[in-house]
C-alpha cells in the first residue's frame, strides 16, 4: 500500500498503466490494489476514464532522511508504515534494546486512548508518536510529567499560529472544547528503581474529513489553520520542545512550570464535574497542585485535591 500512495501523493493523474509499470504488477492488480488502499487508509482515491488515479490533494509523506537528520542525536529513530500501536511499538523495542528512542507512523491499526479508548488514526493524515524516556529520578519525575508533555505539545501548536488553544487536566490540548491532541503515558519498569515511560502523542494535523465518527467532539490542525501543514517540520518542532521540557521537569519538577500550565488551562476558575469511577464531584477549578493534582473547590470554600487515573472533567452546562 506504501508504494502505491507514495506514487499517488504528488495528487496528479496515473495511469494504471504507468502505476503497475512502476510497481511492476498488471493492471488488474493496480485496481485491486487502489481498493485496498481505499479500504485501509480511509483515503480517497479519484478515479477517471482515461487518465488514471489520484488522490484529491497532494500529501507529503513522513521523510525519514528529513527526520534522520534533523533529529540526529535527540534520540534513535524508528518511522513505521502501518503499525498496531506507536506505543506498543515503543515497549517492544525497548524491550528488545533496553534503550530509549522514538517511534513515528504513518498509519496506527489500533491508536489507544486512555481508558481504553480507541485513537483515530488514518494513514498519512496526522501525527502518531510515541518516546521512550528514562526515569531516573522516580516518582518526582513523573509527578506532572504529562501535564508538562501537554503544555509543550500547546506550546509548539501557539507559535504555529494556532490561537484559543489551552490545556485539560489532565493532558488534553483543546481549541476551545474540541480536542487536537490526546496523550497516553505508560510506565514500564518500577519507578522506584529502573524504568522508562513511552510517551504516546497523537496530534490531528490534515485530518478533515467529517465522516471519520469520532464521537468526541474534536479538529485539526489544517481546520483551523485553513491550510495542510508539513508532519515533518511540525515533528522535529514538538521533539524539540519536548525534549527541552523533559529535561526542564527532570532538573525542576512540575513546581517549575506549574504557573504556565494554569495560565494554558481552559477551565480554571469554571465550574466542572470531575467523574471518578462512580463518584460524581462537582467544584470550581482552583487550579493544580505541586504534584499535578487538580484542587476544587466545593462551593464552600473547602478545597479537594484529586489525583490523575480514571477522572474525567466535564463542564458543567450552567458555567
Ligand atoms: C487520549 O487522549 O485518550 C490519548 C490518545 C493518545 C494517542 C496516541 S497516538 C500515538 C500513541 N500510540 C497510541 O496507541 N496512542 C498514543
Amino acid at each position: 500500500m506504501h508504494d502505491l500512495f507514495a506514487i499517488l501523493s504528488d495528487g496528479e493523474f496515473h495511469s494504471g498503466e504507468e502505476i503497475g509499470r512502476r510497481l511492476g504488477i498488471t493492471r488488474a492488480a493496480v485496481w485491486k490494489q487502489i481498493q485496498r488502499l481505499r479500504e485501509e487508509s480511509g483515503q480517497e482515491v479519484e478515479s477517471q476514464r482515461g487518465k488514471g488515479y489520484r488522490l484529491p490533494n497532494a500529501v507529503e509523506m513522513l521523510d525519514p532522511d528529513y527526520l534522520g537528520k534533523e533529529l540526529a542525536g535527540v534520540l534513535p529513530l524508528h518511522v513505521l508504515q502501518t503499525i498496531d500501536s506507536t506505543n506498543e511499538e515503543a515497549k517492544r523495542l525497548l524491550r528488545k534494546t533496553g534503550k530509549p528512542c522514538l517511534v513515528v507512523a504513518e498509519q496506527q491499526t489500533s491508536g489507544r486512548g486512555r481508558r481504553g479508548r480507541h485513537w483515530h488514526s488514518p494513514y498519512a493524515a496526522n501525527l502518531y508518536f510515541s518516546l521512550v524516556w528514562p526515569v531516573v529520578a522516580g516518582m518526582r519525575q513523573l509527578e506532572g510529567l504529562s501535564l508538562a508533555v501537554g503544555l509543550s505539545v500547546q506550546g509548539t501548536l501557539t507559535r504555529l499560529g494556532l490561537t484559543d488553544s489551552g490545556v485539560k487536566w489532565p493532558n488534553d490540548v483543546l481549541v476551545q472544547d474540541r480536542k487536537i491532541s490526546g496523550i497516553l503515558l505508560e510506565v514500564v519498569g518500577d519507578p522506584t528503581d529502573r524504568s522508562h515511560v513511552v510517551i504516546g502523542v497523537g496530534i490531528n494535523v490534515n485530518m478533515v474529513a467529517e465522516q471519520l465518527a469520532i464521537k468526541q467532539s474534536w479538529t485539526s490542525l489544517a481546520l483551523e489553520l485553513g491550510r495542510t501543514l508539513s508532519r515533518n517540520t511540525l515533528l522535529v518542532e514538538l521533539i524539540c520542545d519536548l525534549s527541552d521540557a523533559l529535561q526542564v521537569q527532570l532538573a525542576d519538577g512540575f513546581p517549575a512550570i506549574r504557573e504556565a500550565w494554569q495560565a494554558a488551562s481552559l477551565w480554571q476558575g469554571r465550574k466542572v464535574v470531575l467523574q471518578a469511577g462512580e463518584n460524581r464531584i462537582e467544584g470550581t477549578v482552583v487550579g493544580v497542585t505541586d504534584t499535578a493534582e487538580l484542587a476544587l473547590d466545593d462551593g464552600t470554600g473547602k478545597i479537594t485535591c484529586y489525583a490523575g487515573g480514571e477522572l474525567t472533567l466535564r463542564l458543567r452546562d450552567d458555567s
